[in-house]
């Protein structure tokens, strides 16, 4: 079978209209995303050396602390300028989540954070996921972010423009329809809900799935400092607006104002005969 075809928004958007590299280190937001991501993913991986597999992993800015923690890490990106940074941090190869060329049962953990973002069709989002099944050992993690259905609402406040008409009905249409189409600014991407990516995690056959949200509740006051005129966030600020996220963790209702979800769960482990 022909590997899929990857939407045009999301190769010039990569390959052309950002320096991907540079997200999760300069804004604020970033940094919170990258460190909660961090504390969140070694909750629940397995101790070192273990073979990760990060499916989308962009220029390998995850990759670079996984394996100073000492994971034997494979990156997979369908963006070859993506693919060359990270070559200097681990094993990376051009491919796409949806088509692994990776065998059966070879890695501890597989970890997507940002193919279900791009991919607004449900079967691409269930192919993905059960080809992370496929290579993922009996027992093993398979972890997936996605953006949050709301986080745009949150996100154009932050830039105070979401009073003028084009911005409103843009961020209006994500709301309704969860889908950006890539046509100026971002790509196509996919927003999801806490309870319809547990769903698809769900569904997919993974078991225990959990979803947490990454930036937490106060994420965007964090970036309106950092956004609108002034000294910008405090140390103070980010910090409260981390803990924030730890403290909402056990209320399943405050997921809808984090900017990221992750959603961890297990694939079977194999029965013995
Ligand atoms: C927002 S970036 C996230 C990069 C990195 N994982 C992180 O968390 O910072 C989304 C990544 O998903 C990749 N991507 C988009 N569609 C994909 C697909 N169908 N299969 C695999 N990766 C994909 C993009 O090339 C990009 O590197």
């Amino acid at each position: 079978m022909a590997t899929p075809e990857l939407a045009p928004s999301v190769m010039r958007f990569y390959g052309e209209t950002v320096n991907e590299d540079d997200r999760l280190r300069t804004s604020a937001d970033g940094r919170m995303e990258l460190a909660r991501t961090q504390e969140l993913l070694r909750r629940f991986l397995p101790p070192a050396p273990a073979r990760v597999l990060d499916v989308g992993g962009g220029t390998g800015v995850h990759a670079e602390w996984l394996v100073k923690d000492g994971y034997d890490l494979t990156l997979v990106d369908p963006v070859p300028r993506h693919v060359e940074t990270a070559s200097a941090v681990c094993r990376a190869v051009v491919g796409d989540a949806r088509d692994l060329s990776e065998p059966d049962n070879s890695f501890d953990v597989v970890q997507l954070l940002g193919p279900l973002y791009h991919l607004p069709n449900p079967e691409d989002r269930r192919t993905a996921l059960a080809e992370a099944q496929r290579v993922v050992k009996p027992g093993g993690l398979v972890v997936a972010a996605a953006i949050n259905r709301y986080a745009s609402l949150f996100e154009h406040v932050t830039y105070a423009h979401l009073h003028k008409e084009r911005i409103r009905d843009s961020v209006s249409k994500i709301l309704e329809t969860a889908v950006y189409d890539g046509v100026r600014g971002f790509t196509l991407s996919y927003f999801h809900r806490a309870e319809e990516l547990a769903s698809e995690l769900l569904t997919s056959g993974l078991t225990g799935v959990q979803v947490f949200g990454i930036e937490g509740p106060a994420w965007s006051l964090v970036k309106a400092a950092e956004q609108q005129p002034g000294e910008g966030p405090t140390d103070e600020l980010i910090a409260s607006a981390m803990e924030a996220a730890c403290m909402a963790e056990p209320y399943p209702e405050l997921l809808a104002a984090s900017s990221h979800l992750l959603a961890v769960g297990r694939a079977p482990a194999s029965i013995s005969v």
